[in-house]
């Protein structure tokens, strides 16, 4: 253990860890000395992480929209210090699909997005707080969008808002641990395979007016998550990872 990293002895847990910006997260956690525990669905995925992340790293399953999944997989996995949520709104392309605007949509989609996005953050941090460090802390993933209004996103965007209206009440009410949230503009990671080439196209238009040019990377938003892991001062804080999307 080298005492110099900044999570040192430390373990760290990543809810939606074997892709994309949670993965970027895991891998950087590891190189700050955390032995990191990855969860999803997916048996390819679990495998091919843990593949990727080597010996300080496990991969468990689960389905975070399932509390009683989430109780076990807490329960299994046993004293840690920080949880992390990362699983997206829709990644299915068939929910993708139906999102839209309000006039006419099927509103079953919107309740998908609500339960991926919101309910599994509420649900996986009631379920870790037993084991959880009262020197630890939670990071939840929010989005930009209610900070710009896009005409179709209404679902994703309510979604979103709920999420960083939990994460401030709870940064209160959990104390000492600390709560954030990092909210990611449009980032280049496997999520976007979900998208109709329609939306693809709309966001790659949106990315090069926005003042730094480009998509985000995942290792950008990492970058925040373990911030809000390792500063002690840093708690209620909503860090924007965006390039700037909001001033488009
Ligand atoms: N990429 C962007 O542009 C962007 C923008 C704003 C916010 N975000 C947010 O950033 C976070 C990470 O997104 P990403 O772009 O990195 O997506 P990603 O590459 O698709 O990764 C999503 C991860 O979540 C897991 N997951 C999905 N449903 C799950 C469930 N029910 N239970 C447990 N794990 C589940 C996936 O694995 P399995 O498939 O194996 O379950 C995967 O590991 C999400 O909260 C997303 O909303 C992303």
């Amino acid at each position: 253990m080298n005492p110099n990293k900044m999570l040192a002895g430390q373990r760290v847990v990543i809810v939606g860890g074997t892709s994309g910006i949670g993965l970027a997260t895991a891998h950087l956690a590891i190189a700050q000395g955390a032995k990191v525990v990855v969860a999803s669905r997916k048996a390819e995925r679990l495998k091919s992480a843990k593949a990727e992340l080597g010996p300080n790293a496990e991969a468990l399953r689960l389905d975070a929209t399932n509390p009683k999944d989430a109780a076990a997989f807490f329960k299994k996995v046993g004293k840690f210090h920080h949880l992390t949520v990362l699983v997206p709104a829709a990644d299915d392309p068939r929910v993708q699909k139906k999102l839209g605007p309000l006039a006419g949509m099927d509103l079953s989609a919107a309740h998908r997005v609500m339960e991926n996005k919101f309910w599994t953050s509420v649900t996986c941090a009631q379920a870790a707080l037993p084991y959880l460090a009262r020197k630890g802390s939670i990071t939840l993933c929010s989005g930009v969008s209610p900070r710009k209004a896009l005409p179709g996103y209404w679902a994703s965007t309510s979604a979103i808002a709920a999420l960083e209206g939990l994460f401030r009440v709870l940064a209160v009410e959990l104390a000492p641990i600390r709560v954030n949230c990092v909210g990611p503009g449009i980032i280049a990671t496997p999520i976007l395979t979900a998208l109709p080439p329609r939306r693809l196209k709309a966001w790659d238009k949106l990315t090069k007016r926005q003042p730094v040019g480009r998509m985000g990377t995942a290792e950008e938003v990492a970058q925040a998550m373990v911030y809000c892991m390792t500063n002690g001062f840093t708690t209620g804080a909503l860090i924007e990872i965006d390039g700037g999307y909001k001033f488009t």
